[in-house]
């Protein structure tokens, strides 16, 4: 019986373990052909002007106004992380999002959006 609990133990604590090393290293997982994505809409002034919109409407509650996340769980997006993400690999992660640390997916948004996004993103760096 003791036994059998332990193994359960075990068990459940290799999971969260799993789960922790997935979310850390999220980046390093973003399959080849969508971390060769160029964004479409690069370099298109409309296109950084239509994606501030789109951030003001999803992004800034969580991210702040210049997008310097809020000091705590909410990360700034404003970081070395971002720059040296490729635009495919942001779009990648706004389709998966990262719900079990509080950050939505944005898979039913068009995926025009999401490059003006990416294009508003590389514009406030
Ligand atoms: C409900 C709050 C919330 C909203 C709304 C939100 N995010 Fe996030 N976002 C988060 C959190 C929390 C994280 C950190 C997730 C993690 O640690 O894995 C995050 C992470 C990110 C990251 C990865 C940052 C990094 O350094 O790894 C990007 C990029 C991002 N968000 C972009 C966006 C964009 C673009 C939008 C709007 C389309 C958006 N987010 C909307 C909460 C939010």
């Amino acid at each position: 019986m003791m036994r059998r609990t332990l193994g359960i133990l075990c068990l459940v604590l290799s999971a969260a373990l799993a789960v922790g090393a997935t979310a850390s290293s999220r980046w390093e997982h973003v399959p080849a052909k969508d971390h060769a994505r160029a964004n479409p809409l690069a370099n298109k002034p409309e296109a950084t002007a239509a994606g501030a919109m789109v951030y003001r409407d999803h992004c800034l509650q969580c991210h702040k106004a210049e997008a310097q996340g809020d000091g705590k769980r909410r990360p700034s997006l404003r970081s070395e992380r971002i720059r040296n993400a490729s635009d495919g690999d942001i779009e990648w992660f706004l389709r998966q999002g990262d719900l079990g640390h509080g950050m939505p997916s944005w898979s039913s948004l068009p995926e025009a959006q999401r490059w003006q996004v990416v294009a508003y993103l590389r514009s406030v760096q």
